[in-house]
């Protein structure tokens, strides 16, 4: 997604973003053919581009998702794509009365969002601030956007995330901040990442594949970061919280760090991710996705 776009752009407003997540409660998790009750059902809305847009949206930030659904789904989105071709993308989530789940994931329209649409919104694109991809798009398109960012001047923010092992390598140059959790970090480099340390290890070897800035989400530890500029790896702790819901922190930390990176572009980087690190810690206080991320008026005015 894009922010500050200026005139024209398409803010959200509404949580009515896809793919859609089905959510469903049971006792325990069924075995394959079997029919069992559910004490639960929801639909919620994600994706984590949308997930990552709705909260920098929620802090004041003028953002534009550009994705595909099926046209099955009425949204009134400029660069919202539909196509008859295949089904909204969508994560059925089953979850038991222990929390354990089973997840099915039918990415659908995503993986026809292709060169074609990203030329339609380039105009968009090209007039942002910062550019935010994830890889839940066929990354070849999501490479060429950060392209296509790169060669106007906008900040690329990526985030690669679901993580892929054979990551092509021109996503580390062509991001300015590089972004992944623990997970993430050891897909791409092999690194099982359990503390500060290995994060640093990790930071160092993404700072060599190319990246400007590397930053590694640790949960309740927070982050670290280091990049070409200050090649001393830096911890930003977190706040001590109760964690309700963790799900969906990592986005929200995304979508916080994509609102200081447009609107407050001089604050040192360390500051912009202590404040990402206490959005995020504010998400996990309150279950859901998209429905724990704070707006801008319900938090401490300092982080403004
Ligand atoms: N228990 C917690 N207490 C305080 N802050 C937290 C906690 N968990 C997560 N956070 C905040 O959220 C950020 C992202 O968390 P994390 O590294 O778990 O991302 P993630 O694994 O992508 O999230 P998820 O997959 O659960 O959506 C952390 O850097 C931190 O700022
Ligand atoms: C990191 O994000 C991935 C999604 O890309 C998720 O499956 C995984 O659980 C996350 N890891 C941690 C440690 O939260």
């Amino acid at each position: 997604f894009l922010i500050d776009v200026g005139k024209g752009s398409v803010a959200l407003h509404s949580e009515n973003f896809s793919p859609v997540v089905l959510g469903d409660f049971t006792t325990r998790l069924p075995k394959a053919g079997e029919t069992i009750l559910g004490q639960k059902f929801f639909i919620g809305f994600g994706g984590k581009g949308a997930n990552q847009c709705v909260q920098s949206a929620r802090l004041g930030a003028k953002t534009s998702l550009i994705c595909k659904v099926s046209a099955d789904l009425l949204l009134d989105c400029t660069f919202v794509g539909q196509t008859a071709d295949a089904v909204t993308g969508t994560a059925s989530i089953i979850v038991n009365s222990e929390g354990q789940n089973v997840i099915v994931i039918v990415p659908g329209a995503n993986l026809l969002l292709n060169s074609e649409d990203l030329k339609r919104a380039s105009d968009i694109i090209c007039k942002s601030k910062v550019v935010v991809c994830q890889l839940e798009i066929t990354p070849a398109v999501s490479l060429e956007a950060l392209k296509m960012a790169r060669a106007s001047g906008v900040k690329t923010l990526f985030n690669p995330a679901p993580a892929l092992a054979d990551l092509d390598p021109e996503f580390y140059t062509h991001s300015d901040i590089f972004c992944c959790n623990e997970t993430e970090a050891e897909i791409l480099t092999g690194i099982p990442v359990g503390n500060l340390e290995d994060a640093e290890k990790v930071g160092r070897m993404l700072l060599e594949r190319g990246c400007k800035l590397v930053i590694v989400t640790l949960g309740a530890e927070g982050c670290m970061m280091i990049s070409v500029e200050e090649p001393i790896p830096k911890h930003v702790p977190a706040e001590k919280v109760r964690a309700v819901d963790t799900t969906g922190a990592g986005d929200s930390f995304v979508g916080a760090l994509a609102f200081y990176l447009a609107y407050y572009p001089e604050l040192p980087m360390e500051e912009m991710v202590r404040k990402s690190n206490y959005i995020a810690s504010v998400s996990v206080q309150a279950s859901g996705t998209q429905s724990s991320y704070p707006y801008r008026k319900d938090l401490p005015q300092d982080l403004f």
